[in-house]
């Protein structure tokens, strides 16, 4: 059976408002794609793990630490998500190999180390079960020319090449809850793997749907 991986933003589990009924529907449309794929669902931290970053920040707490509240934070996420799934793992593993160990249709987690985020904790599973795909659900409909929440006249790019994107961000990691569509370090493992990388909105689950199983869906690809 081909592996996809899929790191959702926490944004699409738990923002301001609770939304238990789409996050059902999340969870059926995983369940439908495991029929045919095995998959790893990686889960972020979104606008609530910036809030503990941006309080752990104000108290003077070091940026390791900052990134501990930060992966706690998706650990949780993941625990919503695999309770509501009920045929994946039930305890979240820590590290990548763990998860890899586990024998099960899906397998949920969230952060494993400082230093990165979920993104790249994706990008190394990818990497690891050679998956066919990666896909990055996020809340925007993929990579803009310049912040969709800020200009009202940016572009989203239907394509983006890896070089340039490592070209304009870099592979270093920058700061705890620094929030971009795909964290630098996964750059340099998209690259490296040469993942075929989506950028979908999550909360378009018609389109997460197409990009989980390799059909047309309006996003960005990643060329590698
Ligand atoms: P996220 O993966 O949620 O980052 O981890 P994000 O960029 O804010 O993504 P969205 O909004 O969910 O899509 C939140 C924070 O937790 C720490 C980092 O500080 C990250 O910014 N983290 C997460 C780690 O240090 N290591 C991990 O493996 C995961």
């Amino acid at each position: 059976m081909k592996t996809v991986v899929v790191s959702i933003g926490g944004s699409v589990v738990l923002s301001d408002e609770a939304d238990s009924s789409f996050l059902q529907k999340l969870t059926t449309l995983f369940k439908k794609i495991s029929e045919e794929y095995k998959l790893f669902v990686i889960v972020g931290g979104g606008s609530i793990a910036r809030r503990y970053i941006q309080l752990g920040r104000q108290l003077g707490f070091d940026e390791d630490t900052l990134d501990l509240l930060g992966i706690d934070v998706t650990r949780v996420n993941a625990r919503i998500i695999t309770n509501l799934l009920g045929i994946s793992n039930k305890e979240i593993p820590h590290t990548t190999s763990e998860a890899l160990k586990l024998n099960l249709p899906i397998v949920v987690m969230g952060g494993t180390d400082p230093k990165h985020s979920t993104d790249l904790v994706g990008a190394e599973i990818a990497e690891k079960t050679r998956a066919v795909r990666f896909v990055n659900a996020t809340n925007v409909d993929g990579i803009y020319d310049k912040d969709p929440k800020k200009f009202r006249d940016a572009k989203q790019l239907k394509e983006v090449t890896i070089d340039s994107l490592i070209a304009q961000y870099g592979t270093t990691w920058g700061a705890a809850g620094k929030n971009i569509f795909m964290d630098e370090p996964a750059l340099a493992i998209i690259k490296r793997a040469k993942l075929t990388t989506y950028i979908v909105n999550g909360k378009r689950l018609d389109q997460l749907e197409k990009a989980l199983t390799g059909q047309p869906f309006d996003g960005t690809t990643i060329l590698v």
